[in-house]
C-alpha cells in the first residue's frame, strides 16, 4: 500500500491529493512571483521613504539582468542578482529622512550615515535564510574595482561579480536620471562617463558588456514611476 502511494506521487509532476490536483511547476512559478512581489512591496516602501530615488531599484535591476546575460550568467545566479539589484539600497530604510531627502550639498558627517546603507541593508537581508546570498551581494554593491570603495574597500575578484555588476547599473541609471539637486547626464555623456570610470571604479570587462548594450538602453525610454 505504501508504496504504490510513493509511486502515485512520483508520477510526474502531477499531483492529487483530498480531491486537488495541481502541477509542482505551477506551484514552484508561484511560489517565485509571490517571492518576488514581496521583495517589489519591501522595495516600494523604501521608496515610499525616498522619494526621489522612485523607480531607482526597478531599473537597476532591469539594467543588471541585461548585464548579466551578456556575461553568459544563468540560472539562480541570474535570479539572485535580479533580486539583489531590487534591494540593493534597502538599507537606506536605516538612514534619517532628513539626510535622505536633503535638497543641499551633503555634510561630511552626512555622507557617513549614507555610507552605512549596505551595511544596514545586509543586517536586514541576512535575518532571512534564503535571502543570505542576496545580503552579501547588497554588503558589496559600493565596493570598486581598484579598492576605493566601501564598506570594506575590496579590490578586483575579491568583489562578488554580481556586486560588481549591479555597481555598474547603479552608477548608470544615477548618472542618467535627475535628482533634486542636478539635471540628468546624456545617455552619450554616460558612456564617457563609464569609460573614464573603467579599471577604476568599474570592472572592465562588466563595463565592456556595458558598451555592447548601449545603444539599446539609450533607445529606451526609462521612465520613472
Ligand atoms: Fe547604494
Ligand atoms: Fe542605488
Amino acid at each position: 500500500m505504501l508504496q504504490s502511494i510513493v509511486r502515485f506521487f512520483r508520477l510526474g509532476n502531477l499531483k492529487q491529493v483530498a480531491g486537488f490536483t495541481w502541477d509542482s511547476q505551477d506551484v514552484e512559478q508561484s511560489n517565485r512571483e509571490f517571492f518576488h512581489d514581496i521583495i517589489e512591496c519591501l522595495v516600494a516602501a523604501l521608496e515610499a521613504k525616498d522619494c526621489y530615488t522612485c523607480g531607482h531599484s526597478s531599473r537597476v535591476a532591469d539594467l543588471s539582468l541585461d548585464l548579466a546575460r551578456g556575461l553568459g550568467i544563468t540560472g539562480e545566479a541570474l535570479e539572485n542578482i535580479h533580486i539583489a539589484a531590487h534591494l540593493h539600497d534597502i538599507g537606506k530604510m536605516g538612514i534619517a529622512d532628513n539626510i535622505l531627502n536633503k535638497r543641499g550639498k551633503l555634510l561630511l558627517e552626512e555622507w557617513a550615515q549614507i555610507h552605512l546603507h549596505p551595511v544596514i541593508g545586509y543586517n536586514i537581508l541576512r535575518k532571512s535564510k534564503k535571502l543570505g546570498p542576496i545580503a552579501k551581494i547588497v554588503l558589496h554593491h559600493h565596493e570598486r574595482w581598484d579598492g576605493k570603495g566601501y564598506p570594506h574597500g575590496l579590490r578586483r575578484y575579491n568583489i562578488p561579480l554580481a556586486s560588481r555588476i549591479i555597481g555598474v547599473a547603479d552608477a548608470v541609471d544615477a548618472m542618467t536620471t535627475s535628482r533634486a539637486y542636478r539635471e540628468p547626464m546624456s545617455w552619450k555623456d554616460c558612456y564617457y562617463e563609464v569609460q573614464v570610470n573603467k579599471n577604476k571604479q568599474f570592472d572592465p570587462l562588466v563595463t565592456e558588456a556595458a558598451e555592447k548594450l548601449w545603444n539599446t538602453w539609450a533607445g529606451e525610454q526609462q521612465t520613472d514611476c
